[in-house]
């Protein structure tokens, strides 16, 4: 294995060191490219660049792999759950038992809202799609927590385990108020005796007077899909958070952040965004066919179809739809148009030759949608759902930025080409 990439730019010659990752992933050091040969790299959406040296995920996209700190997401899925993870994910190795209940008990500590935070989610108006009270939400948590906020290039992270734990805890609460205030319901407050999951199925469906209890079944495939959600790596959302750290802005800021870039329905707006398509086609009498053609012509989008790194399968996809059908069968749904359409879609899409010559498979939003319709979640509420998942990932990648005494802040370059110097006229 060669350690330099020889380069020969205009009439010199240039050896990049290579860096090699501990799956032996390679990369060309081009960091002293510019300095060397006043050249810049150009990877516009940044599908060959590496941003960050990171130790929290593994993804081999043309195998189909994903691992948590090693941890192959198939295991993590059967044999534990989401805050099990969640602890891995944040730091580095799954729970002990004392750890376990320790890290419970911190998040059901912090599990409610302070009356003034209630109030301000109370005044957004009815009109507000939920992922826009998280995002505000998230960051006015800094306005509440200043202690745990302070912004600064070298991060103070002597209270990184308090801010992890209320950014975990009150993403959960914070979303499903988000729900409620935006139905014109009245809030519920956080019970101490039920899980994470459990806790976020009460705080959205129960009603004065009327407990809601999920099944176990139900309270599972929440519990599945967090956990498949919990981190991806330097997608858009988890690229923003650490951009955002970069510049030494706190971890409520920067998850906030996050929030905003998962809302796009091309990251995690798609779980969204493919309810809304299956409705769409089943309102316009099509049983996908049609719609197939459109997105081979290019005049529709197959949503929850390809992935910038899966060109094989989506790990995660094939988990989901794994404890599909028995989610399905527990509550009851044989028959859905909506599910009759979705097979459909992806019966042709595995098939035609546009999809697979494109590598388009279905992933983890295909799914994940229909999973979350069938457990009666509201449609603008599948994002918030991506969101409370993620935030492990966001904090674990924000905390490997503010880590590190090397840390630079994150600032690309570009390639002008607007206008040339010119002057302005005398009277304009
Ligand atoms: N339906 C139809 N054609 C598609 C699709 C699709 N869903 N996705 C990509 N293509 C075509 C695209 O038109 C292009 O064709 P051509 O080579 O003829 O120009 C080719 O496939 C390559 O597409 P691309 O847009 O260059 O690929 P990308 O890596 O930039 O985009 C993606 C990846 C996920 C944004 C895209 O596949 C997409 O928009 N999918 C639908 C949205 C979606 O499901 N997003 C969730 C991703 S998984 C959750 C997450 O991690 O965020």
């Amino acid at each position: 294995m060669p350690k330099t990439a020889s380069l020969k730019i205009d009439d010199q010659e240039l050896e990049l060191p290579i860096i090699v990752g501990s799956e032996g992933e390679k990369a060309v050091d081009v960091r002293k490219l510019r300095a060397s040969t006043g050249y810049i790299t150009f990877d516009e959406g940044f599908g060959n660049t590496g941003s960050c040296q990171s130790e929290i995920t593994f993804i081999n996209g043309e195998e189909g792999i994903l691992r948590y700190r090693g941890y192959p997401i198939e295991q993590l899925a059967d044999k534990s759950n989401f805050i099990d993870v969640a602890y891995l994910v944040i730091y580095g190795e799954l729970p002990t038992a004392d750890q376990r209940s320790a890290f419970s008990a911190r998040l059901s500590a912090e599990s409610d809202l302070t009356e003034d935070m209630v109030r301000f989610i109370s005044g957004f108006p009815k009109s507000t799609h939920p992922m826009s009270v998280l995002a505000a939400s998230m960051n006015g948590l800094g306005a509440y927590y200043p202690h745990l906020a302070t912004n600064n290039h070298k991060h103070d992270l002597g209270h990184f385990d308090d801010a992890a734990a209320i950014a975990m805890a009150k993403v959960r609460t914070i979303a499903a108020h988000s729900y409620r205030v935006t139905r014109g319901l009245p809030l519920n407050s956080p019970r101490a005796e039920y899980g994470y999951a459990e806790t976020f199925l009460h705080l959205m469906f129960s009603e004065p007077g009327q407990d809601y209890v999920p099944t176990p079944e139900v309270a599972s495939a929440i519990n599945l899909f967090l956990l498949l959600h919990a981190e991806h790596e330097q997608n858009c959302s988890t690229s923003t958070v650490r951009m955002v750290a970069s510049a030494g802005a706190n971890l409520f800021a920067s998850a906030s952040a996050g929030v905003s870039a998962l809302w796009g329905p091309l990251h995690g707006g798609a779980n969204q965004a493919v309810l809304e398509m299956l409705t769409a086609i089943h309102e316009a009498g099509d049983d996908g066919s049609k719609f197939i053609e459109a997105a081979k012509n290019g005049e529709a989008r197959l949503m929850g179809f390809g992935h910038r790194v899966y060109k094989n399968h989506d790990p995660r996809a094939k988990i989901i739809k794994g404890s599909f059908d028995k989610a399905l069968e527990s509550l009851g749904i044989i028959d859905d148009p909506l599910l009759d359409i979705a097979r459909n879609l992806e019966a042709a899409a595995l098939s035609d030759d546009y999809f697979i010559s494109r590598k388009l498979y279905p992933n983890v939003d295909f799914y994940s949608g229909l999973i979350m319709n069938a457990l009666k979640i509201p449609v603008d509420m599948f994002t918030v759902m991506f969101a409370i998942g993620r935030m492990p990932g966001w904090v674990a990648q924000w905390h490997e930025v503010a880590a590190n005494p090397k840390s630079k802040i994150n600032r690309p370059r570009q390639i002008y080409v607007g206008p040339t110097p010119r002057d302005v006229p005398d009277s304009v």
